[in-house]
């Protein structure tokens, strides 16, 4: 199919002669597969040569010259010209692309892309919202590698600022003599629910007790100021402590990156470029942008750019901040990567601070324009009650996590008693469920958990789709090992790797059976994958793949319900004609969840 669209696309400029120039993007899906496989819409074109789009597509459709598969033609349909395979080629084009790895194409195009997801910061839990960050970073990470880039993932912890300073004062005076390895609860804190008794947890009821206090107390204020000073400038004690700290941390937010599936290049955060802030003043300095603000800080101001809030890069008590680290960052990162493309995945509330960051850095150096991007999503906001534990007005990832792992639990309980393995079936099944409907929502939208829509079976779930490939693999288990070794993949699948590969499988010389409309709608769904892919790299969202998968496992269901598989003599190989479509959907549904961070098991 890709190889097709190619042959369309040189097809078109050469019809066009020069005249007008169109890219592989400018070719669409039909609204359905009735209608064709590969659609040009005319309306672009006809406008560039004073002609009306269906006057174009019918001149086109007469006088093009791509040569087509006997069967397949180019038809004019209104405004677009359609190239409609036929059933048999449209069969052997997709069964392809799926069944023989060597088949697929990418658009190889080596591009450096960074990714900075995820972003915690140190010595405060993981949030749900975190997870949005995480995952719709893997997604992106993985759906670039995917398709041939050279792709570095970043976490820039969060583990420098002035809430150190806090975190110091509040450990001096609440904790460092009732409780200094944070070994035991704090009797003045909420008691700790049994499964998060943590000293991360303890660090964290330090840094909530301190803001309830200074709201009263400016005092507790101004000495955390102090301590953060300290730290800065080197103090022995201030930074055995924050070493200390950061390693609590981490440790807690491995647990949780390998219950996701997810890994990292570099965990350099924050801390990592306050030697380097000297470095990257002075350069704002020496190129004029630094001007005096407010209470003696220094500021680079914006509005020349279009932006009214300037950027403060030291502060008046000549500490630095958020943003002086991360144009620290962009410089480092400029030089040691040579990159194409910087991603940055943080929450929308934090668009002004990539707006001054990108203005700035853009002053210093107009070679980042156009290549450092901002992709804010909303905020993910969960119903009241039991699931939502709340300290200091968040709502930790992990017990979300742990909550979709259960209700699966128990929803196998009822339906399935007796798999094997339960516990780890609803683990991939759980945690699935929430990166799948985190997936599906639109990025930028804010969006509410609402456990019906999250886990159910039927409906735009992850374990709807899950349920398709466990489907599959039980016909192809029955059908015999051959067949279900076919879904097996060859590689090891880590976080490392984006390519989920499979044998090859033969082709036959017939494929019969799969002119039924279920097949055909279903081999449609199937050539849609590559064009979802490609559209999550466009629009760096994971949105358009989820919906594709659905978009899969709902033609799949059609087609085990009106194609009869097993029960199918094969005469003529329509039965292995069925099951080799089998194949192709387990395989682009592993593949694509793959990317997006889900795993899929065999049985469920
Ligand atoms: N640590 C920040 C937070 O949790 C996110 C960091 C985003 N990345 C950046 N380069 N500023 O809100």
């Amino acid at each position: 199919m890709e190889q097709l669209k190619q042959s369309f696309v040189v097809a078109l400029n050469s019809a066009f002669d020069g005249k007008v120039s169109i890219e592989e993007q400018s070719l669409e899906r039909p609204k359905s597969p009735d209608m064709g496989d590969l659609a040009f819409p005319c309306f672009r074109a006809a406008k560039a040569m004073g002609l009306n789009p269906n006057q174009l597509a019918n001149q086109l459709a007469s006088s093009i010259e791509l040569s087509l598969p006997s069967g397949a033609e180019l038809v004019a349909v209104g405004p677009y010209l359609n190239l409609k395979l036929g059933a048999e080629n449209r069969a052997v084009a997709v069964l392809k692309r799926f069944l023989r790895g060597n088949e697929k194409t990418l658009n190889n195009n080596k591009q450096t892309v960074l990714v900075e997801y995820s972003s915690p910061n140190i010595a405060k839990l993981f949030t749900i919202g975190h997870l949005r960050s995480t995952m719709i970073g893997h997604a992106l990470v993985q759906v670039n590698r995917y398709l041939g880039c050279k792709v570095i993932r970043l976490n820039h912890l969060g583990d420098w600022g002035t809430q150190f300073g806090k975190l110091l004062t509040a450990y001096k005076y609440w904790a460092e003599t009732e409780n200094p390895k944070l070994e035991n609860d704090f009797p003045w804190a909420h008691p700790i629910p049994e499964n998060r008794r943590s000293p991360l947890f303890r660090l964290f009821q330090l840094y909530v007790r301190f803001h309830e206090e200074e709201e009263n107390n400016a005092e507790l204020r101004d000495e955390a100021r102090l301590w953060f000073k300290r730290l800065e400038s080197g103090d022995e004690e201030a930074l055995r402590l924050w070493g200390w700290f950061r390693e609590i941390s981490l440790t807690e937010f491995q647990r949780v990156y390998d219950r996701l599936g997810v890994s990292f290049d570099s965990m350099d955060g924050e801390s990592f470029y306050t030697d380097k802030l000297a470095g990257t003043v002075e350069k704002l300095q020496d190129f004029g942008l630094l001007e005096e603000g407010e209470g003696g800080s220094r500021i680079v101001i914006l509005e020349d750019v279009g932006i009214q809030t300037p950027c403060i890069v030291v502060k008046g008590d000549g500490t630095s901040i958020y943003a002086t680290r991360d144009i620290a960052a962009a410089l480092y990162r400029r030089v040691s990567y040579n990159f194409e493309k910087c991603i940055y995945v943080v929450g929308a509330d934090q668009v002004l601070h990539f707006q001054q960051l990108f203005a700035v850095l853009e002053k210093l150096d107009p070679w980042f324009v156009g290549r450092m991007l901002h992709t804010p999503f909303g905020m993910v906001n969960l119903p009241q009650g039991k699931m939502s534990t709340r300290q200091g007005n968040v709502i930790f990832l992990e017990d979300v996590l742990d909550e979709s792992v259960s209700r699966v639990l128990s929803i196998i309980e009822d339906k399935n008693p007796n798999l094997e393995n339960k516990l780890e079936v609803a683990e991939i099944l759980g945690i699935g469920a929430v990166i799948f409907f985190d997936a599906m929502n639109d990025r930028v939208k804010p969006i509410t958990f609402a456990w019906d829509r999250v886990i159910a079976l039927e409906g735009d779930t992850g374990p709807y789709v899950q349920y398709a490939h466990a489907r599959i693999c039980s016909v192809l288990r029955k059908a015999g090992d051959d067949w279900i070794n076919h879904v097996r993949p060859t590689n090891c699948l880590s976080a490392d790797v984006a390519d989920v590969v499979f044998d090859e499988v033969d082709l036959p010389l017939e494929l019969s059976g799969l002119s039924e409309p279920s097949a055909q709608v279903l081999l449609y769904e199937l050539a849609g994958l590559q064009s979802a892919i490609c559209s999550v790299q466009r629009e760096n969202m994971a949105t358009a793949l989820a919906r594709q998968l659905v978009a899969i496992a709902r033609a799949f269901s059609g087609f085990y319900t009106n194609c009869p598989i097993l029960a199918q003599e094969n005469s003529a190989g329509v039965r292995d004609s069925r099951l080799l479509l089998c194949v192709a959907t387990a395989r682009a549904v592993r593949q694509g969840l793959w990317l997006l961070g889900i795993r899929a098991p065999e049985e469920m």
